[in-house]
């Protein structure tokens, strides 16, 4: 027996797909995105997708400066993480407001990582594909970084807990690594 779900909650089955914050910046103005919906896409060149509604901020500042960074948080940061979720950047710095500090990237990306999650992947962006109301933007890896001690091939997860979001305002986090030989 299985109950029916609504179409509109069907991406709810492929849930829980970790939170990742973006971070974006376009001439001075410097932005974070809460996000759960992103995948990898290709290893050679490395792609990943990320989804970003049209009518946010990120997707103005991340089609103008071409350039984003995908920032891994841990559940000590899950308040900031629904702040980030929840309120445009148009009007405020999520940086301050959020006490999350901007940290400088590689040489090759202006946008600031943020200094208090665990890995950062810096992108640059190779397109935009336009899909429903949301855009699908393509970022090709320049660089990524991890915390040592916390990734050694994968994130040690019995090491530190990663969000990863059910729907909603409902959350989950990792705790068990399970190794298959
Ligand atoms: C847990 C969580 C996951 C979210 N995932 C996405 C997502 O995948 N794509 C998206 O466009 N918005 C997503 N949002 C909503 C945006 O983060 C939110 O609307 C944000 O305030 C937009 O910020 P901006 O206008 O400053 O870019 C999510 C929010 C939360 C709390």
């Amino acid at each position: 027996m299985k109950i029916e779900i609504s179409k509109g909650k069907g991406n709810r089955l492929i849930n829980p797909g970790g939170v990742i914050l973006v971070s974006s910046c376009y001439k001075d103005k410097a932005n974070i995105i809460t996000l759960a919906w992103h995948m990898p896409i290709s290893k050679d060149p490395a792609l990943l997708g990320i989804a970003i509604a049209k009518s946010h901020l990120s997707y103005e500042l991340i089609k103008k400066s071409e350039e984003f960074i995908v920032n891994i948080p841990t559940v000590d940061l899950l308040k900031q993480v629904v702040f980030c979720g929840s309120i445009s950047g148009d009007k405020i710095d999520k940086f301050q407001e959020a006490k999350l500090t901007p940290e400088k990237a590689s040489r090759l990306i202006k946008t600031p990582c943020i200094k208090e999650c665990i890995g950062h992947i810096e992108c640059r962006l190779r397109d935009i594909k336009d899909i429903g109301d949301h855009g699908l933007f393509i970022g090709e890896i320049i660089s990524a970084s991890a915390e040592e001690g916390l990734f050694s091939d994968t994130w040690q997860v019995d090491k530190t807990k990663l969000i990863f979001h059910l729907g909603g305002g409902v959350f989950t986090s990792s705790s068990e690594k399970i190794e298959v030989k």
